[in-house]
């Protein structure tokens, strides 16, 4: 053999190793998944494989214009993280509640049935969440999000002392104090492009002020900029560098980039640097607490003062198997910031744009809003009188978690079988099966949702009671909307959401409207209309299901 042949295959046999590996895997799945008795479809890479996730898209896109045949196929159609958003209901139309997609990694069981969600959700030892999916939100340390079984258990009972209502009653003020501000920043512009980017910031101030007592001044985005020529140093904006790039520092760790720091691009440098200071400035929280903490008696361990930080560390302190160690405190911090705030913010983003091409849906919020307040300014907003009776505030957000639910669901059956009820037939699920519920899927399954199941339309979520036809938010049957999941590991800050997202909305649509910039030659129904068909297109998911690019829809805001 000659030297060429030689290096030739020196290259090569890895390479046709990897494959043969990769595709005998698939083949095995393949072959469990038609054992199973459920409809199975095969794609050739796993969906959440990092180098495919970065491309996906991109290059299916480009398959499906030079291969038609490939239009169609399971691999152009389930072969991209994001597919349900698109396929909606379709899948499970066409296959059924039950189907499997197999892959060279695991197996991947999808669930369209409510009934058959509900009862994975409460066998959740059998199902347990995968948190194999989130291990990147361990970056300070693990937490709640990732940890699984009795730790999860314990950690999740400290957790909960954190969401009060005395915590709602606080959101719910400041945000509407930070909505006034914003909006005062947003009306001083002819247009703005930020929309997004504020209302992350107004999130991100929320928490950061009622969890973890940091208090700031909102401030819009040029005011931001011109602030951050100065290197980031504050707790908030330390947090929020690093929330902005969160994708990046999950990919590589801290440590990683710390180790790397010498040789890394300006931007990173930066990002390393904000890590740095936001771990320095937890450290410096959680001593501070502490002592706090510990020199409190106990008739003094009271609501005043009490806030995420306060709960994680009385959880830690002076407590043997039963607290938190330091590390997890930080863990739990950087988990309830980026859980507390990311969410929040792009619902708000989804929200603004459909609200923008939506005249008629701002009418009618601004109809409940006066009708609530009376005479009363938006600043005098109660959280006690007026958020349980701003309906159609609420319904604005469920329907747009409905269709742009940020959190993507997944379970899976771990290191045992389990056996599931469909219909007349029992299956059994292989251990090391992810099992999906398809929360796209029924969240707009006509059975359910009716036949404008695909229109963003809020008032779905409201009917008349009693005598006197008053509005009330309805229940939709269980195991059809899982925005905030279900069962024992559903979300614990379900209310904490909907108090910012209603107390913010409600302060801003009262008495303003917002409408898109129409483009050269365009009138404003069609602008209208290309925001609308805008977010179907730009919608995706990175670490969240967002929005990536908001800033191309211009938006002017005008008073009533
Ligand atoms: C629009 C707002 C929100 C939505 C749609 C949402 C949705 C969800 C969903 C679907 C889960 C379950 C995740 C899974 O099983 O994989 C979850 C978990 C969680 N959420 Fe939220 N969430 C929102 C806001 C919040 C807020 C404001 C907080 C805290 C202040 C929060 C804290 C958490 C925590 C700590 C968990 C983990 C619970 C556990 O694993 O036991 N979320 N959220
Ligand atoms: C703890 O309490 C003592 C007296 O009650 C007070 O002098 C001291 O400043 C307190 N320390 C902290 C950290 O609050
Ligand atoms: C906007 O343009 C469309 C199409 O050219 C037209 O049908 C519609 O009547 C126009 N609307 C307004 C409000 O001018």
């Amino acid at each position: 053999m000659g030297l060429l042949s030689t290096a030739f295959w020196a290259v090569a046999s890895p390479i046709v190793l990897f494959l043969a590996y990769t595709y005998l895997s698939l083949l095995w799945n393949y072959i469990v998944a038609l054992q199973i008795g459920v409809p199975v479809r095969a794609i050739p890479i796993e969906q959440t494989n990092p180098f495919w996730m970065i491309m996906d898209k991109k290059v299916l896109a480009f398959l499906k214009r030079y291969l038609p045949f490939l239009r169609g196929s399971s691999f152009a159609r389930f072969n991209w993280r994001g597919f349900e958003i698109v396929e909606r209901y379709k899948p499970h139309h066409e296959l059924g509640d039950v189907y499997m997609v197999s892959t060279p990694g695991k197996n991947w069981l999808y669930l369209g049935d409510p009934d058959l969600v509900t009862e994975t959700f409460k066998r959740r030892n059998d199902f347990p969440r995968c948190s194999k999916l989130t291990e990147s939100l361990n970056v300070f340390g693990t937490n709640l999000g990732t940890v699984d079984a009795a730790e999860w258990k314990r950690q999740r009972k400290i957790i909960a002392t954190c969401f009060t209502e005395q915590t709602n009653a606080l959101v719910w003020s400041d945000a509407v104090a930070r909505a006034r501000d914003m909006h005062r920043y947003w009306t001083s512009k002819p247009s703005l492009t930020t929309a997004a980017d504020d209302l992350r910031t107004l999130s991100l101030g929320i928490m950061s002020e009622v969890g973890f007592g940091q208090s700031s001044k909102f401030r819009g985005h040029e005011e931001r900029l011109r602030a951050s020529g100065t290197s980031t140093t504050s707790y908030k904006d330390t947090l929020q560098e690093i929330l902005e790039n969160c994708v990046l520092i999950m990919a590589l760790g801290p440590e990683v980039l710390g180790k790397l720091e010498r040789w890394l691009p300006k931007k990173l440098k930066k990002l390393q640097h904000a890590c740095v200071v936001f771990q320095s400035h937890m450290t410096k929280m959680y001593e501070e607490t502490k002592a706090k903490v510990s020199n409190r008696t106990s008739s003094q361990t009271s609501a005043d003062s009490r806030n995420f930080l306060t709960s994680l560390v009385q959880a830690s302190h002076g407590m043997t198997s039963e607290g938190l160690t330091e590390k997890q405190v930080y863990g739990n911090m950087f988990m309830l910031a980026f859980a507390g705030h990311d969410t929040v913010a792009h619902t708000f983003t989804f929200a603004m744009l459909f609200l923008a091409g939506s005249p008629d849906v701002q009418d009618w919020i601004s109809e409940e809003v006066r009708a609530v307040l009376e005479d009363r300014d938006t600043k005098d907003l109660d959280y006690e009188k007026d958020f349980p009776r701003l309906h159609r505030c609420l319904a604005v957000m469920c329907e747009t978690i409905r269709l742009y639910s940020p959190v993507a669901l997944a379970k899976w059956t771990d290191s045992a079988a389990q056996t599931l009820q469909v219909g007349q037939k029992a299956i059994v699920i292989p251990a090391n099966t992810m099992v999906i519920p398809s929360y796209s899927c029924l969240h707009t399954d006509p059975r359910w949702w009716g036949e404008d199941s695909l229109t963003w339309r809020p008032s779905r979520w409201i009917r008349k009671s009693g005598p006197k036809g008053e509005e009330e938010l309805i229940t939709p049957r269980k195991g059809t909307f899982l925005g905030w999941s279900e069962g024992v590991r559903d979300c614990p800050g379900r209310k904490f959401s909907k108090v910012e997202f209603v107390a913010t909305i409600a302060t801003l649509f009262k008495d303003w409207k917002v409408d898109p910039v129409p483009l050269d030659g365009e009138n404003l129904t069609q602008a209208r209309k290309r925001v609308l068909e805008f977010i179907v297109e730009d919608a995706a998911p990175v670490l969240l299901l967002q929005m990536n690019h908001p800033e191309r829809v211009p938006l002017v805001w005008k008073k009533r």
